[in-house]
């Protein structure tokens, strides 16, 4: 009885969890799980630019180094998350950042300190987060307001200088399945890498409500074709399936949640463009959805006594 890593890496792919700092070095059933479960981890929130760069130019990469070390000790592939984004920024970059040579400067710096510290040692980096809304428009973060869109050609291109190996990922929620973000993205993203900006992968976050009747797998399954067809390689990066808004006794939610990861773990497992899945946390008791948004989401594969749920079973079946 295999761990899910094992049982992946038969058809190529990895399995991932989402790692935090704090659990690691303090609970050994969580890191017991990680490193036995899972074939790779991303780092999920200590290579944030507010983690690792608080002030001006001063970077503190030893807790994202903590995570990174646990990964190579157990022969684990690392994700790196994220390069660029617009959330969790620390304070002084609205001081910094005024005009469109200080954005440069600043997101230029930052993208190969962290690419080039970590390179070698990261498999896949999110270069790019969350840039565009859900209506196609792009989302007016300040990297946006100041550069416009080039941004994201650029970190691509300021990654791959700093780091000439690892696979370079735009990463986004709301994109599993194609609509009018996917059809932007998609639009943008092969254009850039038609003209031979170094865009390697997407991916697909996958934070799934099970009581969103949009999920499906077919659906899906063909966006990841569209983009393999264009080139790209795909990945699911930081997976979890929420319980609290499905109307129906408890076992038939499992079930319901168990059902989607199955769903999309074969899709994964099916696509050779995909290069694994990596769900967004070990265990309910440290998912960001306990933590900020409902106590009874229960998005995860163990439950809050790191016991295996439904969700895990379900998922192991489909190798
Ligand atoms: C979340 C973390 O899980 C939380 O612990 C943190 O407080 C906020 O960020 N999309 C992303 C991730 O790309 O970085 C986010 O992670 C979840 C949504």
């Amino acid at each position: 009885n295999a761990s899910l890593g094992k049982n992946a890496e038969d058809s190529g792919h990895y399995i991932g969890a989402s790692v935090r700092w704090d659990p690691l070095a303090d609970n050994e059933k969580y890191k017991d799980l990680l490193v036995e479960e899972f074939s790779s981890l991303t780092v999920e929130n200590e290579m944030k630019m507010e983690a690792v760069q608080p002030e001006p130019g001063s970077y503190s990469f030893q807790k994202a180094d903590d995570i990174v070390e646990t990964a190579e000790q157990n022969g684990m592939k690392v994700r790196g998350h994220p390069l660029v984004w617009g959330e969790a920024l620390p304070d002084w970059v609205h001081e910094k950042v005024v005009d469109e040579q200080s954005a440069k400067a600043v997101l230029k710096d930052h993208v190969q300190a962290m690419a080039g510290h970590y390179s070698g040692r990261v498999q896949e980096w999110d270069v790019v987060n969350e840039a565009w809304n859900d209506d196609g428009s792009y989302r007016e973060t300040i990297w946006f307001e100041y550069i416009g869109p080039e941004y994201i050609p650029l970190a691509f291109e300021w990654a791959r200088e700093a780091d000439p190996e690892a696979k370079l990922y735009y990463n986004d929620y709301g994109n599993e399945m194609k609509n009018e973000k996917t059809d932007a993205m998609f639009e943008a993203l092969s254009r850039w890498k038609n003209d031979g900006v170094p865009i390697d992968g997407i991916g697909m976050q996958t934070h799934i409500d099970a009581a969103d009747p949009r999920f499906s797998r077919e659906k899906m399954q063909e966006n990841f074709k569209r983009w393999e067809a264009a080139g790209f390689e795909t990945a699911v990066t930081e997976m979890d399936v929420k319980l609290q808004n499905l109307d129906a006794p408890r076992e038939e939610r499992l079930q319901a949640q168990a059902d989607i990861y199955a769903d999309v773990t074969s899709v994964c497992m099916e696509e050779t463009s995909c290069s694994g899945l990596t769900v967004w946390g070990v265990g309910d008791a440290e998912s960001w959805v306990t933590g900020q948004e409902s106590e009874s989401g229960e998005p995860l594969l163990f439950d809050s006594s790191w016991e295996m749920k439904p969700a895990y079973d379900r998922m192991k079946r489909t190798f």
